[in-house]
Parts: C-alpha cells; structure tokens; sequence
C-alpha cells in the first residue's frame, strides 16, 4: 500500500522556506506588540464545547469547529479562536495588574472550506487590553495594528483599518424601528455587504430583514461613509453611541491613523461584541478576507463569575499577512533563501573528520552556527551542497591546515582569507 503525499485538507504544513516566512511575520507582529507594552500567554489548544457556544456564536462553534465526545464522554473543541479562553483566565487570574496587556500565536482549528485566506488550522496573532473601558484602549490596540503593518511597509492606501460601532449601529436600527429580535438578522446581512452584488445583496436585505421600512434602513446606514452625514446626525439626535463613535474617529485623526476610515458595513460575526468594532481589509482587489478583526467585548469576562472586566483587541490570521505582504511585494527577497547556517566546514578527506567534528564544535560553543559536510563526500560535493545552501563562509581544513593552525576562509563573491582557527568564529562575524 502507498501512502498518500497530502496532508488531511486545509491543515498547516511548512516547509523551511514557509516556516522562514511565518517566523519573520510572527516576530514583526511580537515586536510591534512588545513596543506597547503586551506580554505573551499561552491557552490550551483542546476547550470545553461550552466556553465557545456561550457567546462566539454557534455557527462558529458547532458548524465551523472541530468537536468531538472523548472517551470521557466530554464534548470538546480544537480552539476556533482564543478570545474566550482569554476572558476565562482573565476572571480565574486572581491579582492581575490592571489594565492588562497580554498577546499571544495560538493556533487554531476552523472547519470551514479552504480558499485563498482560509484554511482549516491557522496561525492567529492576538492582542488585547482588558480593565481599560475608555475608547482610549481601542485607540492603543489600533495604533499596535498600525504600526505592525507600516512595519512590514505597507502604505495607507494599501491597507485601511475599516472601524464602526455595534452600539450605534443598534442605535441606529432600533431608531428606525428595527425590533431587538430581529437586529442579530440585520448585522448578519449588513456583514455580507461587500460579499455580494450591489443589487443581489439589496433584495436580500429586503428579504430577510421584511418590512420596507426597516430593510430601506439597514440598507442606508450600510452604505453611509460619513459619521457626519446630516440624515444620521438628525436621527441619532441626542444618543451617546453616535458622539462616543465621532470622538474616538477624532482620536484616530489626531494620532495620524491614516488607514482608519468609518465603515458601517464592520459589525463583525462574534457575538461577544458589545462596542466599537474594526477590521484590517486589503484595498486591493486580491485578497477580499479581512487580514484582522477585533473590538470590544465588555460582557465576556462576567460570565466566569466575579466582577465584570471589559475588553478589547483582535486577532490577525498569519497567513491573510502573507498573503498581502506577497502581494505587495513586501516580504524580503532573503527569507526565499536564507541560509541556515553561518560557515560550512569542508574536510580535505574523510582523515580530517575528526578534527573538523571538533573544530565545528568549538566554533558552535562560541555562538556560531556551523555546518559540516557528511558522508565522506569529495570537496566538489561539500563545496556544491554549501553553495545549494546559500552558506556563505565555506572554510576547507586538510592536513596542512591542522598542522598550521588556520585555514583557507572562502567568502561568496570575495577573495578567500587566511585566518587562525581560534579567530574563525570572530572573522565570520566581523564579515
Ligand atoms: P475573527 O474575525 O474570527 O476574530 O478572526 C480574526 C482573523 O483571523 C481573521 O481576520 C483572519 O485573518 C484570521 N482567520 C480567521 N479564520 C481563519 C481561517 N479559517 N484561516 C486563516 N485565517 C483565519 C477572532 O477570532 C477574535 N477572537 C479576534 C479578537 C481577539 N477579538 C478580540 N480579541
């Protein structure tokens, strides 16, 4: 029997070169992160079912999700996400200084249908502020996202960081009349906006939304850009969530966020969401996923018991990064080859071995990454799998080299160096 090649659909599996890639975005995200102030935590990978049926919604937990019974008769779930998990050991935390700023990689499990941007285990960068209820978190939690992605090099224009509020848009749909029962249905078809034609998505409001009345208004709040826009700022007359929305969209202004822009097409598909809501989207018409998602979510915490802590932040798949970093030709040509070591080591003949075995030791002591050839290959060979490599110190040791003490250092596009062998490590780094 052969087995097959492929791994089971849509399941993370990097070679090298993608591995390289993931770690340099991993790491730029960390850093932006680390700038601000947040800390890494980790949460298991294996949850309760319950903890995500509570309020990630049960699309996600039971239709998108890897569940199962295990053999203690427990329904558990491969993590969708790590935002609940979060709220939980930040309720059994006991004396955590507050406000909280703590970011974590988790992967995580989604049984959805793989596409370009989604797959079925993922990579997700998380970041998040708990214990700080002003607008001035989500304005911290942003200025990390902007930051990260002008880090990578990316423009405004390039990217926007589309932000709206689920309390003014429930504001604005209970003023038109819109009954409470029925707003989960008008988020749901305000979350499709841009997922279908213009036309084909307006019946479908009307559809599903019913009387014309209502459905006339999901569908113009949908479409307004401005926060300012008169019919909006008649209407909402005297209600806090549209002056909280225009102070924070000041808030962005004066910190420079360029790439931030009024959406109310953002309402976001968690149902933990209680406030201002956001999204990273590529302008571009490539990737149409959101790269990142993120809010506030004021309730999560209060449901392990105890005090209520507020929330905000949001998570960023790895792989919707990579993807508009390729398409933007923003990931650094070296990463497609990057050589894995520092200096290669060639012996002369299977006789210097030993010593070569013991040199490359030395030099690994000092901090060096060596490699050397093995098998007893000829130098042609040793010397081709180095150039393979991309290694670009290559040092040949034969017996006149051990009986001197140095050997000959060859340096890729460069003349070779003659250096003592208890200065090889200091010579490569010097280079
Ligand atoms: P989310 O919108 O479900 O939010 O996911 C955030 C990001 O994770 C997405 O924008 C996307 O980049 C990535 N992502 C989601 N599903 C997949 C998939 N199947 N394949 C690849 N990437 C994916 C959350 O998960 C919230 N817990 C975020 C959050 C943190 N909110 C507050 N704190």
């Amino acid at each position: 029997m052969t087995l097959s090649r492929k791994p089971l659909k849509g399941m993370r599996q990097l070679y090298p070169g993608e591995r390289r890639v993931e770690d340099y975005i991993v790491s730029g995200l960390t850093r932006a992160g680390r700038a601000y102030g947040f800390e890494e935590y980790e949460g298991p990978v294996l949850e309760p079912l319950e903890l995500f049926l509570a309020k990630s919604g049960s699309e996600l937990a039971r239709e998108q999700s890897y569940n199962f019974t295990d053999k203690g008769g427990r329904e558990l779930i491969l993590r969708p996400e790590l935002t609940p998990s979060l709220a939980r050991m930040i309720a059994a935390g006991g004396e955590l200084i507050y406000p909280v700023r703590w970011m974590s990689v988790p992967l995580c499990f989604r049984y959805e249908r793989p596409q370009r941007g989604r797959v079925r285990e993922f990579l997700q960068f998380n970041l998040d502020i708990l214990g700080a209820p002003s607008p001035e978190a989500e304005l911290e939690v942003i200025l990390v996202l902007n930051r990260l992605m002008r880090g990578f090099g990316a423009v405004p224009g390039q990217f926007e960081i589309r932000y709206s509020s689920r309390k003014l848009a429930s504001a604005v749909l209970a003023r038109c009349g819109l009954k409470a029962e029925s707003l989960e249905a008008a988020f749901a078809v305000i979350d499709k906006r841009d997922k279908l034609p213009s036309e084909k998505w307006e019946s479908w409001v009307r559809e599903i939304v019913g009387d014309s009345a209502y459905s006339e208004a999901v569908i113009r709040f949908s479409r307004c850009r401005s926060l300012d826009a008169p019919w909006l700022v008649q209407l909402m007359a005297g209600d806090e969530s549209l002056e909280e929305l225009r102070e924070f969209s000041r808030m962005l202004d004066t910190a420079g966020v360029e790439a931030a822009v009024f959406d109310p097409g953002v309402v976001r598909g968690l149902d933990y969401y209680t406030g201002i809501v956001f999204e990273v989207m590529d302008t571009g018409s490539e990737n149409r996923r959101a790269l990142c998602g993120g809010g506030r979510y004021d309730d999560l915490v209060g449901l392990f018991g105890g005090r209520g802590v507020s929330g905000v932040g949001f998570g960023l798949g790895i792989l919707t990064l990579k993807l508009f970093l390729e398409t933007y030709d923003l990931l650094p040509a070296i990463l497609s080859n990057a050589p894995p070591v520092e200096l290669f080591i060639a012996a002369l003949s299977q006789e210097q071995r030993a010593f070569v075995l013991n040199l490359a030791e030395k030099l690994r002591n000092d901090g060096l990454s060596v490699e050397t050839g093995l098998g007893g290959k000829n130098l042609r060979s040793q010397f081709t799998l180095a150039d393979k490599r991309c290694i670009e110190f290559i040092a040949v040791v034969g017996p006149r080299e051990i009986e001197e003490g140095r050997v000959n250092l060859k340096r890729s596009g460069r003349e070779d160096l003659q250096v003592q062998m208890v200065d090889l490590a200091e010579a490569v780094r010097a280079e």
